[in-house]
């Protein structure tokens, strides 16, 4: 009896430190979303291991699912793929420009390109990963390469995935999304569901799903999606449809995060943002990037520039304060850039 006292007493010291320990290191996701430290917490309180390297790998391992991890500054997706937090969009980006800007990307350390049929430019961002793969020494593992097919195509979706795979010519897509709900959509899913049983996509997500489209869609698939992309910047935050994706385990990513082309001065401009840019010494789309992820949105900013992508990935030297984030958060007047 007094055995199983004296037992019970050292696990639950141990529960504790073991507790304490992770809270230290974890501060910043915890900021994210509070139920991050419970399971986190209960997790490290698993029996110490003597070897460290094998602690090291379960701790890893246990890296929550949906919860951003600022120092990896990688996402684990529901599909067991973990997925950078930050990228690069290529909507309008011709042909060279494409290439150049996947380049740039990947020689300052980002790895998530967004694309789509849509966009005219699989081809390049696949060039772009290739050279970059060759030139920089970068294993096409660490590259998250996400592209979209439309409902023009729903109708014969596997055509669709292998024109996909073809042009992309990277040998697997690591995320394919419908690009919008429509006619067909389910079977345009089904389709990439089968394809993630061959293992030539990894990871599936929709595009332009909100609260209603996801509570219809859902019931009719097997695969849940491991993302849903949505426009989503500060004149239009979607803060009913964020929280309700996010506790699907579904990670959100945003699409027009500056407000989209010819409205990205306005939004740059904004005095409040311009005001907490300057506070921390950085740009406004710094700030815009940062609140996205602070909110636990992952951010794929387009842009051609290189100077752009390079400032686009510094997103990790400062953070944003409560009150920051809630003047940003008042700035929401529901103004949609784009139709769907
Ligand atoms: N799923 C969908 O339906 C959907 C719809 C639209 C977009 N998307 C995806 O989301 C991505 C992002 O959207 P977007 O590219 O259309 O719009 P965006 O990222 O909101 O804005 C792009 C504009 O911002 C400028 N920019 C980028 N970084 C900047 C910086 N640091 N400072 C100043 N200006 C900067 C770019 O100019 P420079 O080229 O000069 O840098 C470009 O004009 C797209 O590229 C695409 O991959 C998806």
């Amino acid at each position: 009896m007094k055995r199983v006292f004296l037992g019970l007493l050292l696990f639950v010291m141990l529960f504790i430190v073991s507790a304490c320990t992770g809270k230290d290191t974890d501060r910043e996701t915890e900021q994210l979303t509070e139920d991050t430290s419970t399971s986190f917490e209960s997790d490290t309180a698993m029996p110490i291991e003597d070897d460290a390297e094998e602690t090291e790998n379960q701790e890893t391992e246990m890296i929550d699912m949906g919860i951003f991890d600022f120092e990896t500054k990688k996402v684990m997706l529901n599909s067991g793929y973990e997925m950078p937090i930050m990228g690069l969009g290529t909507y309008a980006l011709d042909y060279d420009t494409c290439v150049s800007s996947v380049k740039a990307l990947l020689q300052n350390g980002g790895r998530l390109i967004d694309t789509a049929y849509m966009y005219g430019n699989e081809d390049a961002v696949g060039e772009g990963v290739r050279q970059a793969m060759e030139e920089y020494g970068i294993p096409r593992e660490d590259i998250f390469v996400i592209t979209k097919i439309y409902p023009s195509q729903f109708d014969d979706p596997e055509a669709a995935i292998d024109m996909a795979l073809d042009k992309l010519d990277i040998g697997y897509i690591d995320m394919m999304l419908l690009h919008h709900p429509g006619s067909g959509d389910v079977k345009a899913y089904k389709a990439m569901e089968k394809y993630v049983e061959k293992g030539k996509i990894r990871s599936l997500g929709l595009s332009n799903w909100y609260v209603e489209e996801l509570t219809n869609f859902l019931p009719q698939i097997n695969i849940t999606p491991a993302l849903v992309q949505n426009e989503i910047h500060p004149y239009y935050q979607e803060q009913d449809v964020v929280p309700f994706i996010q506790e699907k385990g579904i990670v959100v990513q945003c699409w027009y995060p500056l407000g989209g082309r010819g409205y990205t001065s306005e939004l740059l401009g904004d005095e409040t943002i311009k005001s907490i840019a300057e506070a921390h010494g950085v740009s406004s789309a710094q700030v815009i990037l940062r609140w996205d992820l602070q909110r636990g949105i992952v951010v794929i900013p387009g842009s051609g520039n290189p100077d752009h992508i390079k400032e686009n990935l510094d997103l990790f030297g400062f953070e944003l304060t409560e009150d920051e984030m809630e003047q940003i958060s008042v700035l929401d007047r529901g103004e949609k850039h784009d139709w769907y």
